[in-house]
């Protein structure tokens, strides 16, 4: 298959080239004034995403939850928590994105439970050798009296991946000890989630994004890991490590995909994304075969520094890798789990995944950030595929990077004793209105996280039909992007403008150009359809670290 024939959209694949929206609940908007979002207020603000130009809405977790990990501890699959709302909720945001034209992809979490899940309880409850015990990874310990849990494992957020209980036996968490991680070699287990599956589809979601989905098979015998690592991709040196990892990305994964595949295409137009952290994207593309996965998180993507040439590299290899299994690429450059993108590309040296800036740390030039930061979004929404968008990214919304200790809820700043401050930064909630109570979040004022002072000038109605806002940006770009099908199109770099300082490449009847720096330059002729220039009078001139969409 050509690469020309790997991205040609056939009709109704929706997800080939849709700009997907995340929203997580918590920080959206606030229905009820308690503080935390819910999808009563998501529903009171839909028409703004509409009007935005995106095609999907992915919603982090909302189902019951103790919420030990932001709601990625589920209690219960099949209900919604209070914090967030009803069921009936859901029918109701659901039937009106639907009514907008929006998809509705929901998160599924299969790697682990909350400890609080009846499953679980029953497991504790059962004992040793139980078949409910077999629901999960429980252990013997190793030393004398089992006193050493029973591998070296580390969890994500830090600390041993094994807690141990009262009967002497350890459980396997890879995340937060509130996180119990299933056993997919169960095949109840898999039953399970194949009812979940059907739950939502029934209820008429459109898809779902997988959570931690090359986690869920462990190597038999969970043996050691060679290195002691606490991150996504199992290795702090070399991530592309082609060796198998004991818990990360192993074969026995792909049979389960299958099994989830099976399941959504009982149904019409219904799509699932992976996040699953496999390097190299040639790695990564198997998860997208013809019966796996539609798409996954093209993580490489969004790890990638402003760099001409190094984009270059991964833009091509992404386009390669991912069509020549005949998927779509996906390109994403900020979520609830990485430093907003503005913040992020001004470092020169970024913290690692999961880290996050707290006040102690160097802080970002915000100048540069959004310089940047929204350069970077313009190439990227002229690529051909699908682009995710996290929420708040639309108004060039930065990190919070001066949150108070006090605040921090992420379950990495507690298990590292503060010493990796973690998430919380990218979760505030997001600015709505500049003179309104918690800038338009909630009516009465309540924030669960505490918003900066600098988000007064990022929020929407200050954007909002404002010339060269950031907003405005991202309205323009979705609406060429779509009229131009570039989501469909093929790239075709223009070779004579790709330096080691500037990129250019044609998309159906698009050239995208980006200056990296220092030097301004030239444009070639043609009617400029948008650009990330501040000073639209500067013509025929990009500056450095700007993009311009120019019109063949
Ligand atoms: C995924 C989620 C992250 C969560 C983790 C454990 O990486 O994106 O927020 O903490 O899984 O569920």
């Amino acid at each position: 298959m050509t690469l020309a024939d790997a991205s040609t959209n056939a009709p109704g694949k929706w997800w080939r080239n849709a700009v997907i929206y995340q929203i997580y609940p918590r920080s959206f908007a606030d229905g009820n004034g308690d503080g935390m979002g819910d999808l009563k207020g998501v529903e009171g603000r839909l028409e703004s995403l509409s009007e935005l130009g995106i095609d999907a809405i992915w919603f982090s977790p909302f189902m019951s939850s103790p919420q030990k990990d932001a709601g990625y501890d589920v209690s219960d699959y099949t209900d919604l928590d209070p914090l967030f709302g009803t069921l009936e909720d859901f029918d109701s945001v659901l039937s009106k994105a639907h009514d907008l034209g929006l998809k509705v992809i929901v998160d599924l979490v299969p790697n682990h439970s909350s400890s609080e899940h009846p499953l679980f309880k029953a497991a504790l409850r059962a004992g040793k050798g139980s078949p409910e015990r077999s629901y999960y990874h429980f252990a013997d310990g190793k030393g004398e009296d089992g006193e050493l849990p029973p591998n070296n494992w580390q969890s994500v957020f830090g600390g041993p991946a094994w807690t141990r209980i009262d009967d002497g036996q350890w459980y396997l968490h890879i995340f937060d000890s509130s996180q119990p991680d299933f056993n997919w070699g169960n095949p109840e287990v898999e039953k399970f989630f194949h009812g979940v599956l059907r739950f939502w589809l029934d209820r008429g979601a459109d898809g779902f994004r997988v959570d931690v989905a090359h986690a869920l098979i462990k190597e038999p015998g969970l043996p050691d890991v060679e290195e002691l690592s606490s991150s996504m991709t199992g290795s702090d040196s070399d991530p592309k490590d082609e060796k198998a990892h004991p818990h990360w990305g192993q074969e026995g994964v792909h049979d389960i995909i299958r099994g989830f595949r099976k399941v959504i295409d009982e149904y019409d137009n219904r799509a699932m994304a992976a996040e699953a952290w496999i390097l190299p994207l040639s790695k990564m593309a198997k998860w997208v075969r013809e019966d796996e996965y539609h798409q996954a998180f093209n993580f490489e993507y969004l790890a990638t520094e402003w760099e001409a040439k190094r984009l270059k590299e991964v833009v091509d290899e992404s386009l390669f890798e991912f069509g020549a299994v005949g998927a779509p690429s996906t390109w994403v450059l900020s979520n609830h789990d990485v430093i907003r993108h503005v913040t992020r590309l001004s470092y020169k040296e970024i913290p690692k995944q999961g880290d996050g800036i707290g006040p102690d740390y160097p802080q970002p030039d915000e100048a540069k950030g959004q310089r940047i930061g929204r350069a970077a979004s313009a190439f990227m929404l002229g690529l051909p595929g699908s682009s995710y968008l996290y929420q708040g990214e639309e108004l060039g919304l930065p990190e919070h990077t001066t949150l108070e200790s006090e605040y921090r809820q992420d379950p990495t700043f507690f298990r590292t004793k503060g010493e990796r401050v973690g998430r919380d930064g990218c979760r505030v909630p997001i600015p709505w209105e500049a003179d309104s109570p918690a800038f338009g979040f909630s009516e009465t004022g309540k924030s669960w996280l505490p918003q900066p002072e600098n988000y007064r000038g990022y929020s929407r109605d200050r954007q909002q039909g404002v010339a060269g806002s950031t907003l405005e940006l991202y309205k323009r770009l979705l609406s060429f992007r779509k009229s131009n099908a570039l989501g469909d199109g093929n790239l075709e770099w223009i070779e004579s403008l790709c330096t080691d300082s500037t990129l250019a490449y044609k998309n159906n009847s698009v050239l995208v150009v980006a200056n990296f720096g220092p030097d301004s330059l030239a444009l070639p002729e043609g009617e400029i359809l948008v650009t990330t220039q501040h000073d639209l009078s500067i013509e025929g001139v990009l500056e450095h670290d700007q993009v311009a969409w120019i019109k063949l």
